[in-house]
């Protein structure tokens, strides 16, 4: 059964909410010890994956104080929605020129909390950052943003992001995947999310041919293992460094998938992604209800029959949030 996905309380293009529940999937293929994963961002996936122990990295150090604030209690419910409220009210009554205000704070003193409302009062739940690392998103046009259902909703996720991060063994790490990577031993499962080559790039997000052939290099050396996000092709391009790297070798499999992201380009807002996932490990297509399994087989048919033998259709469906 496909359960709803928790939502963490932080938006970041590429979130992968919708793919959790595949994810989790082939997670529970693997019996390890440790959850690695280098390149976090709103750590949708390990909030839902929920692994006992974790190493947690992303080389944006916004996010990970956020969640390390959260861990440690120094962010909570109760400061939280003091905050949202508060900034809220005066956001609803100055409008665009508080967000800038905030915006301007941030830059000069970066806290866990504006951070948090700039997250959630820009343009379309971007996250982006110009070349001197300063966030860079417009206003995004919503005077009632902080209305007290919205808050009451990011205090809940917030509250269940602590419950979680108590319950466990989670460390959060500002770092660079190289050194994240360079750490995972035997008994882990590393699952990485890189930004795609040419998409999304900013200060934080600049991801170079050089960094993803490093990527792979390191991926292949790994002693342990490994689920890695990508994107398959959407009807515009196709991912060449699927065939380059992976394909036409037993030890990899990829299951696909068609996304639709709702933060980010708009490329992306009006037009499907297909997502693969590959991993050093098999991964079989789920059984899944009989409708939801015919129409990705229709539609991978259609659109992957030139390259089939390496291609999984089947991938379940999530709930829609
Ligand atoms: C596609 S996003 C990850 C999204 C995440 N899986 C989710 O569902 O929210 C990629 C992340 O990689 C981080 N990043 C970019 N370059 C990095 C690097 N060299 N080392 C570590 N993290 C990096 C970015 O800050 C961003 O959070």
């Amino acid at each position: 059964m496909n359960l709803p996905a928790l939502v963490p309380p932080l938006k970041c293009q590429g979130i992968k909410t919708k793919l959790v529940g595949e994810i989790r999937r082939l997670a529970q293929l693997v019996d390890f010890d440790r959850w690695v994963e280098p390149f976090c961002g709103s750590c949708v996936v390990p909030l839902n994956v929920q692994p006992k122990e974790a190493l947690l990295a992303d080389s944006n150090v916004h996010i990970i104080r956020l969640f390390e604030e959260i861990r440690n209690g120094t962010v909570t419910v109760g400061t939280v929605k003091a905050f949202l409220t508060e900034e809220g009210e005066k956001l609803r009554t100055t409008g665009e020129d508080y967000y800038y205000e905030v915006r301007k704070r941030f830059n000069s003193q970066p806290t866990s909390l504006d951070f948090l409302f700039l997250n959630r009062s820009c343009f379309n739940g971007v996250m982006r950052f110009n070349r001197h690392g300063k966030f860079n998103v417009p206003y995004g046009h919503k005077p009632q943003r902080f209305a007290q259902s919205y808050v009451t909703k990011i205090s809940n996720q917030i509250r269940r992001f602590a419950e979680i991060t108590s319950a466990c063994d989670w460390v959060f790490e500002v770092a660079d995947f190289r050194a994240t990577l360079g750490r995972a031993s035997s008994g882990d499962l590393v699952y990485v999310d890189p930004p795609y080559a040419g998409r999304h790039v900013d200060y934080f997000n600049s991801w170079s041919d050089a960094d993803e052939e490093e990527l792979t290099r390191l991926l292949k050396g790994l002693p342990c293992r490994f689920i890695l996000s990508t994107w398959h092709s959407n009807e515009f391009r196709t991912n060449e460094i699927i065939a380059r790297t992976w394909k036409d070798d037993s030890r990899y499999h990829m299951l696909t998938r068609k996304h639709f992201y709702h933060v980010g380009s708009s490329e992306e807002l009006r037009h499907p992604m297909i997502e693969a996932l590959i991993t050093n490990f098999p991964a079989p297509v789920p059984v899944t209800v009989e409708h939801n399994q015919l129409a990705f087989l229709e539609e991978a048919s259609q659109e992957y029959a030139s390259v089939s033998p390496f291609v999984s259709p089947g991938c379940e469906k999530t709930a829609d949030l």
